[in-house]
């Protein structure tokens, strides 16, 4: 949640700034705003609203300085307002910070800070730091410095010390007026290596089109960033070498390409992300190869349960992921919300393998979730799309899927990616641990191959679900149902429907509807059916059945030849074997949702409370 952009070099940093912030406010957009710093004074031009808004503020395009920081707002401490928006600066205008995360004791801060005299213009946590920094730098013991940078990064360092919580922060000074001071815990943070100066962002797409070399800040290390330089240093300031690493993302693979949303650009992404995903994990006939990983057989044979821990879409891949291991591996496996596994005492111990699934890998409670099990002594897998993403830094092993950068906030081909990273995954715990028929893994794996020519066969043929959009794109409340894996991906449907629409919507195992939600059902209400399992057939339609009776309108989702029925409308998927049905029976429900949106007139990129990464607990 909220967005960070830095820019140090030979050009105008102002036009860098507003075009980062826009490549991230899918982080957050209540509020944005910028600081450069123009010859010896501090310039923050800020307000609330959408990044666009900048641009019609007096004077931004007088910013001339070449040295900036910026930041796209998702509120927590105190309303979307002008005063709230980042950066913000110190009492004397010396400082200016951007930050993402949450100070927990900023209230202790604002005490002490106010007993010194400080006083305090918003109602954020962040404005403390501006003002500790500050503080240190003319009263701590760091103020006899003589050195100005010197000075400044231990104030940094100092202030930093007595902040508790998650922060990524960006901090200018005309005191230093050629560089920029960041440091990272539990937020994330990358810096670029440009030919033309240095770029910082909170995500990796923002500042893709200058570099692909990137350094990846660790927590708890600064960095001072100049035009040519970068310099790391630990929580002593130890300075230390850093490795850069490159990333393989297309700078156009961030872009719309044509599309008129990022959301419906990355739905029909959907067949090269699971090909890439595929990539050569496996060929018809050989061995799964995970060479990132080497889990042995050893190891493996001896785990007896395994969990996947993840939030929203990337937990409903884990649902699908519970099956495919369950069925190929025999391990008995849990799938949690990480948000709650924290807080119930999980029983794990070194026999149990714990898997987190996140697309972003920044996801605060799914880090969170992760360093409990590895306190309780079990391994940790992660499964992520970005490459040195926190996530992934702490897991013990981690594995990618190649969805390429994921900008709507509505989540659709990371959870495609995911599923079959896990298919993946659990064929080939199943070729270790020798729990699985062999022809039926080679039977999956070309099953696996011609997903992405099942997915085009859908996206090639969006007419009913546009018609049926157009028909129940007014409507209050939908349902969805299914059996078994189709009830994992009824969730995915139900929560893409909720996220960009604002229909109000529940997905119910068909078998449970008559305990309870059946009651909801009256005339004319729209219920989604999702039938893609043969042996389920029958008893799915006489649940849909029951709704049927009961006036409702229906669309079913199925690749099986049903009898004649009284649905209102069908879309035929292409077959493939249930363990992996959600891979396609999901694009269906994402494209009614994303035409539904649209009927509205609302943002589909941008749904209105929601952001993409949600680095706050
Ligand atoms: C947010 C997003 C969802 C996403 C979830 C988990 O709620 O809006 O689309 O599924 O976070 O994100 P992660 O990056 O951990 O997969």
């Amino acid at each position: 949640m909220c967005g960070i952009v830095g820019y140090v070099g030979s050009k105008k940093a102002t036009p860098i700034l507003i075009d980062g912030l826009l490549c991230l406010e899918y982080r957050g957009y209540d509020s944005a705003g910028i600081a450069t710093i123009e010859k010896d004074v501090i310039k923050v031009m800020k307000d609330k609203g959408r990044v666009n808004n900048l641009y019609n503020l007096d004077g931004i395009n007088d910013l001339e300085g070449t040295v900036g920081i910026a930041h796209t707002r998702w509120a927590t401490h105190g309303k979307p307002s002008k005063e709230n928006s980042h950066p913000h600066l110190d009492n004397s205008n010396t400082f200016a910070v951007v930050h993402n995360g949450i100070i927990e004791n900023y209230s202790e801060l604002k005490d002490f800070l106010s007993l010194k005299r400080y006083n305090f213009i918003s109602q954020t946590d962040t404005e403390v730091i501006p003002n500790l920094i500050h503080y240190h730098y003319t009263n701590g013991p760091e103020s006899v410095i003589e050195d100005n940078y010197e000075r400044f990064l231990t104030a940094v360092k100092s202030a930093v010390q007595d902040l508790k919580g998650s922060y990524a922060v960006e901090v200018i000074s005309p005191l230093c007026p050629d560089e920029v001071i960041v440091v990272r815990k539990d937020s994330p943070l990358v810096i670029g290596k440009g030919t033309d100066g240095n770029y910082i962002a909170s995500d990796i797409p923002a500042i893709l089109k200058y570099t692909k070399d990137f350094y990846l800040l660790d927590d708890n290390e600064f960095a001072v960033v100049t035009a040519d330089k970068v310099k790391f240093y630990d929580n002593s300031l130890t300075e230390h070498n850093k490795a850069i690493k490159n990333i393989e993302w297309d700078a156009n693979a961030a872009g719309k390409d044509g599309y008129e949303d990022y959301m419906l650009k990355e739905i029909f992404e959907q067949p090269t992300a699971i090909r890439e995903t595929i990539g050569s994990r496996f060929r018809l006939g050989e061995k799964c190869s995970f060479d990132d990983i080497e889990i042995s057989k050893e190891y493996l044979s001896k785990v007896n349960k395994i969990y996947i821990v993840a939030c929203g879409t990337a937990m409903h891949a884990g649902l699908t992921g519970k099956t495919l291991i369950e069925k190929l591996c025999k391990i008995p496996t849990v799938v949690d919300i990480a948000s709650e596994f924290r807080y119930r005492d999980p029983l794990i111990d070194e026999n149990t393998l714990c898997i987190y699934i996140s697309q972003s890998g920044e996801t605060a409670d799914t880090i969170a979730a992760l360093k409990l099990a590895k306190s309780k002594g079990a391994k940790t897998l992660a499964i992520s799309n970005v490459i040195g993403s926190s996530i992934t830094r702490e897991a013990d092993y981690s594995i990618y899927t190649h969805a390429g950068p994921e900008i709507a906030v509505a989540s659709t081909k990371a959870y495609t990616s995911q599923v079959v990273l896990i298919a993946i995954l659990a064929m080939y715990f199943a070729e270790i641990l020798g729990t699985c028929d062999e022809a039926c893994i080679e039977e999956l794996k070309a099953d696996l191959i011609d997903l992405p020519s099942k997915v085009e066969q859908i996206l090639d043929n969006t007419d009913v679900i546009k018609t049926f959009a157009n028909k129940v794109y007014t409507e209050k409340d939908m349902f969805f149902l299914g059996r078994g894996t189709d009830y994992n991906v009824a969730l995915e449907g139900s929560l893409k429907l909720k996220e960009i629409t604002y229909i109000h919507s529940e997905a119910n195992a068909a078998g449970e509807l008559k305990h309870g939600p059946i009651a909801l059902i009256e005339n004319g209400v729209t219920v989604i059916g999702i039938i893609t399992d043969e042996k389920l057939v029958e008893k799915s339609i006489s649940n849909i059945q029951e709704v049927v009776t009961r006036g409702a309108k229906t669309l079913i989702i199925t690749n099986q030849i049903l009898p004649n029925s009284h649905f209102d409308y069908v879309i035929n998927i292409p077959k493939t074997p249930p363990l992996i049905s959600p891979i396609l029976s999901v694009v269906p429900m994402q494209l009614l949702s994303y035409y539904i949106a649209k009927a509205k007139g609302l943002d589909v990129d941008k749904p209105r409370n929601l952001a993409k990464s949600v680095t706050v607990e």
